[in-house]
Formats: structure tokens, sequence, C-alpha cells
């Protein structure tokens, strides 16, 4: 989507992080903005920045829950009834939780599947026909590099990023099979600085019972964060290089260079098919 002037962003999780930036790109560029979040002190904050920023610019928020189908659909309406529609959806909104795979709860597969999967399951069945019907918009979906290269400690966040590449790829496919001037782009990063490493402040009561981390998994988690504080490239870059992508209407975004040779050795091994790729010792 070439020209974003005037037309209605949607973005989940737009309360933190990633998210604030995004609405502030997209702010920048003259479109209304619908935030979604479980955080409305956030969203207020963000709201603050962006008419700091872009003073003017027409807004609305919803507090939801992503992985509600029915409290997305809400949001969706609410874009129809304030703005007549939305153009661009951002399904963003993440959690992450640390642990070996087989030591998970079932509260820490429940609750971060749903957010990171059907919080984009939902914005996908949501928003998508009434794209198709308005005959043009474009969704991005938030995964990571982690959606691509499975490093240990984060089996339930890998295998819920990896689920948004599936979805994207495959949601492209379907939306070109059926001649849908509908562009998607699927977010691939790797670290950068935003509240991710807290996400537990986002975990709801009745998804309460989470994993007891042993030694060696707080010594993973503890890496993980300070990966995520030491991040080289910001949030507002990674934001300002998805909407470039959205306006290029361009599939794939890897903000982080390496991703992609790491992902080229990955196929390697598997083309070796010998051991395991260890994306943070690559052979
Ligand atoms: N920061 C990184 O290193 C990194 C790397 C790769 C991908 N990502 C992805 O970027 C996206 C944005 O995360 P971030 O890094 O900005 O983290 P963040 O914690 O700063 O922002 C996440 C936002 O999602 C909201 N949220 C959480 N649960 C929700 C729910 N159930 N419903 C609605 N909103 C909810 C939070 O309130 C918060 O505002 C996530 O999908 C994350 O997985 C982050």
């Amino acid at each position: 989507m070439q020209d974003l002037q005037g037309k209605v962003a949607v973005i989940t999780g737009g309360g933190s992080g990633l998210g604030r930036e995004l609405a502030l790109c997209c702010a920048a560029r003259g479109m209304k903005l619908v935030l979604g979040d479980v955080d409305e002190r956030g969203m207020q904050e963000t709201l603050r920045l962006v008419e700091d920023a872009a003073p003017g610019t027409e807004s609305a928020t919803m507090r939801l829950d992503v992985s509600k189908l029915e409290q997305v659909q809400a949001l969706a309406d609410l874009c129809k009834s304030r703005f007549g529609g939305a153009h661009l959806l951002f399904n963003n909104a993440g959690v992450s939780v640390g642990g070996a795979a087989w030591e998970n709860t079932p509260d820490d597969w429940e609750w971060v599947m749903g957010v990171n999967v059907y919080g984009v399951i939902w914005g996908v069945k949501v928003f998508t026909p009434m794209m198709i019907e308005q005959g043009e918009g474009h969704i991005v979906n938030t995964a990571s590099a982690a959606g691509w290269l499975n490093g240990p400690n984060m089996a339930v966040y890998n295998v819920s990023k990896h689920s948004v590449v599936a979805l994207s790829e495959t949601l492209a496919l379907d939306l070109r099979d059926v001649g849908a001037n509908v562009g998607v782009t699927c977010l691939c990063p790797a670290f950068f600085p935003t509240g991710i490493s807290e996400s537990e402040r986002n975990r709801p009561a009745d998804k309460a019972d989470t994993v007891a981390l042993s030694e060696v998994a707080i010594k993973r988690s503890e890496m993980t964060k300070a990966a995520v504080a030491k991040g080289k490239i910001q949030a507002s870059d990674v934001a300002e290089m998805t909407v470039k992508a959205v306006e290029a209407n361009q599939f794939y975004v890897f903000p982080h260079r390496k991703i992609k040779q790491l992902i080229a050795l990955r196929a390697q091994a598997a083309d070796n098919e010998q051991t395991v790729f260890d994306s943070l010792n690559p052979q």
C-alpha cells in the first residue's frame, strides 16, 4: 500500500515497545490510529507521544486481550463504526516465557500460544474479509527470528513464532489465489530493547501457574534478557523498516542481517541431516 495518508492503522500491543513506535511511524504518515492492548495506560502514553509528534492525529483505543476472538471482533467493529474500516493491521501484541520444553506448564503454553498465535489468527480471521471487501489492505504479522531459529530455553516462544511465519506465508498465498488486493508482511526481528523481557506483567490471573526455572534456565533467561536490553537496533528503527516494507509491498522483513545468514546455515544443517542446528554456536 503505497499511500498511507488518511488511512486507518490498527496496532495490537500499541501500548509499549514496537507497537508504540509503529503508531508514531503511522501517525507521521498522516494515518488514523486504532490501538488495542491489555494495557490502557500504555496506550494513553502512546497517544500522548503521538500528539506531541503529530498533533491532531485521529485515534481510538480499546482495552482488549487478543487471544479472545470476540474481543478482536469488537476491535474491528470499532474501526468500522469510528473510521469506516481498517487499511493496515499490525498483529503485533506478543509475550514470552522461558523454561525447558518439558518443564513449561499448561498455563505457560496456553498463555503464550493464546497471545502470540491465536492473537494473530483472530486478527487475520476478523480483518481480512473487511480488507477484501473494501478492495485494499495490508496485514503485518510480528513474528521473530525465533520463527526460523530455535535457541534453547524458548520452546513456547519458538513454537509460537514459527506458527506466525507459517500463517503469514499461507495467508499471502491464499490471498494471491483469490486475487485480493491485500498485502502481507512477515516481520522477523532478532533482539531489540522493549518491555518483552517483562512479559509477566501482562499475564492473566487464570494462567498464573508458571514453570519453576532450573539453574540452567535462569542463566539462559538472563542471557536473553541481556540480549534484548543490549539490542543494537532500536524499536523505532524496526518500526520504520516495517512501515517502509508495507509501502513497498515487501513480504519478509529481517531487520538484523545476521539472521538470514543463520537461516542459510540452518538449511545446510537440514541438508546434512546429522545433528540439530544450534544458532548460538553455528558450525
Ligand atoms: N523485543 C524483541 O527483542 C523482539 C524480538 C522479536 C520479536 N518481538 C515481537 O515484537 C512484538 C512486540 O513486542 P515488544 O518487543 O514491543 O514487547 P513489549 O512488551 O514492549 O510490547 C508488547 C505489548 O503487547 C501487549 N500485550 C501483551 N499481552 C496482550 C494481550 N493478551 N492482548 C493485547 N495486548 C497484549 C503488552 O501490553 C505490550 O504493550 C511481539 O510480538 C514480540 O514477540 C520482539
